[in-house]
């Protein structure tokens, strides 16, 4: 038998599952690590924490498995993206902790640059807007922030990476530095076209080139693992950011395929193939994870305030116990009953880029109820990823293609049969529901075993995947029309005039 494993370093929590060939889940475990909030808008994780849950659950489900280490033929690794960090290369010695990707505090620096002019530059060579949301003002605000750290830098002392980065560093232990396109893709330093690190943007950001890792194809040699981690000397072989890898463990591998990852935030990614395209309804364009050959193309979305409008329910309003209660209270009602819920409570994300807008309860009657409420929050998760697929779906449309024919959904909140029914509804196409819902892992196992030669391409992943359910629309178009326009005049009123 064949396995490999995957290493999964989100934001709130490092994961680590084993699977056998058939993409099977064989064991998994899961660690949370400390969020640190130093002041209002900055998030930051403490390195070494990272690096050591990571380790320990990747330890915990090789020792469940009862697998020898040699029997794991290789390992992918999948990361929460844009979350920076710079390390010093003789002492592996953090300069920073790592700034993670939801930290608004370069916001004035993304400002000046759009000032300077630098968004047409920016767009069309990395296909990103200029936001605080990716790696490179973070970069540049530990260079001017922490003390020494840019003369360090400018002496090619330092090295700075994403968590990918970050964890083969640690793990190889010879000074392998190295990222794959995708997670490259969300530095907003990187050219996407011709897939270097971009001397103008550096320039842009100040940024010295020696700082920056090796990016590699998704699917490479990415180093050796040092034996005493796991007991024998594993071979990296693939790595992607975390809904580049979800896109791929989905089997979206052509144009035209599209995914939903239903967590904390909603990311909604459509493969575009070969065809680099910007979007003109509020998307991004970024690297999908790939093997090494031509590029590979994705238009991305982002909710911010997906699944955590439940966890809102539970510990704001005192709605719920547990997020599991929310389906039976959601269902307790017919339909919402003319209540619908905004949940901008850190602005707006795609498509809408309103970071001033808050949330919002509208459509209140003297009928009301929490269950209303409590529905109208799920149909707040559905509301959203509807523009946005609706905003892929113009896209398609504009470049030649076709909208997209079905979606594909992974992520906890993807277990909640009502949600992907109102998804379905509102979407007007089936939602599917794959088998192992573990994608994000998966892709990087994937990743990984098309390197080692575990699998001989791409057709034979998509003939692994399975669906465990799917979800049929069963709302008249123009009923779910009627729908979205009432989503929309909630959202409208979110914005300040
Ligand atoms: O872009 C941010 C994303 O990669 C974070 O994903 O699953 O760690 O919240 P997650």
């Amino acid at each position: 038998m064949t396995y490999l494993l995957a290493l999964d370093q989100g934001t709130s929590s490092s994961r680590s599952i084993v699977f056998d060939r058939q993409g099977r889940v064989v064991t998994m475990a899961q660690r949370e690590f400390r969020q640190i909030y130093p002041q209002p808008g900055w998030v930051e994780h403490d390195p070494r924490d990272l690096w050591h849950t990571q380790l320990e659950t990747a330890r915990e489900a090789l020792k469940q498995s009862d697998l020898r280490a040699d029997q794991i033929r290789a390992v992918g690794i999948t990361n929460q993206r844009e979350t920076t960090l710079v390390w010093n290369r003789k002492t592996g010695e953090p300069v920073y902790n790592a700034i993670v990707w939801q930290d608004r505090r370069a916001e004035a620096t993304c400002a000046e640059l759009r000032e300077r002019g630098a968004s047409d530059t920016v767009l069309k060579k990395t296909g990103l807007r200029i936001d605080a949301y990716f790696s490179g003002t973070k970069l540049k605000w530990i260079l001017d922030n922490v003390p020494g750290a840019r003369a360090q830098a400018e002496r090619g002392e330092l090295a700075f990476g994403t968590v990918d980065s970050w964890l083969i560093w640690q793990l190889c232990g010879d000074g392998r530095h190295v990222t794959d396109v995708s997670n490259a893709s969300r530095t907003m330093l990187f050219n996407i076209h011709t897939r270097e690190w971009d001397d103008e943007l550096l320039a842009l950001l100040d940024v010295p080139k020696s700082l920056m890792p090796e990016a590699l194809p998704s699917s490479a040699a990415f180093g050796r693992m040092k034996t005493e981690w796991l007991g024998a000397p594993l071979e990296i072989g693939g790595v992607a950011g975390d809904q580049q890898s979800a896109l791929f463990g989905q089997a979206c591998f052509t144009a035209g395929m599209a995914k939903n990852t239903y967590g904390t935030g909603c990311f909604m990614l459509m493969h575009t193939g070969k065809r680099f395209q910007v979007s003109e309804n509020g998307l991004i364009t970024t690297a999908a994870a790939q093997p090494a050959g031509a590029q590979q193309y994705a238009l991305e979305g982002s909710v911010f305030i997906g699944g955590a409008v439940v966890q809102w329910l539970r510990d704001g309003l005192h709605a719920i116990k547990s997020s599991s209660e929310v389906q039976a209270l959601a269902e307790s009602v017919p339909d919402a009953g003319g209540v619908v819920l905004v949940p901008a409570f850190t602005g707006l994300g795609a498509p809408y880029w309103q970071p001033d807008a808050r949330g919002s309860i509208t459509g209140l009657t003297r009928g009301s109820t929490i269950a209303h409420i409590a529905r109208a929050a799920l149909e707040s998760i559905a509301f959203q990823s509807a523009a946005l697929l609706d905003a892929m779906g113009r896209d398609a449309v504009a470049a030649g293609g076709v909208p997209v024919s079905e979606l594909r959904v992974d992520g906890g909140a993807c277990a909640n049969d009502l949600l992907m029914q109102i998804q379905a509804d509102l979407l007007g196409i089936p939602v599917v529901r794959p088998a192992v819902i573990e994608t994000t892992a998966l892709g990087a196992a994937y990743l990984a075993g098309l390197h080692s030669g575990v699998y001989g391409g791409l057709d034979e992943l998509s003939k692994q995947w399975r669906a465990e359910r799917t979800f049929h629309p069963t709302l008249s178009r123009e009923r779910a029309a009627e729908k979205m326009a009432q989503w929309e005049h909630a959202v409208r009123q979110t914005v300040a005039p």
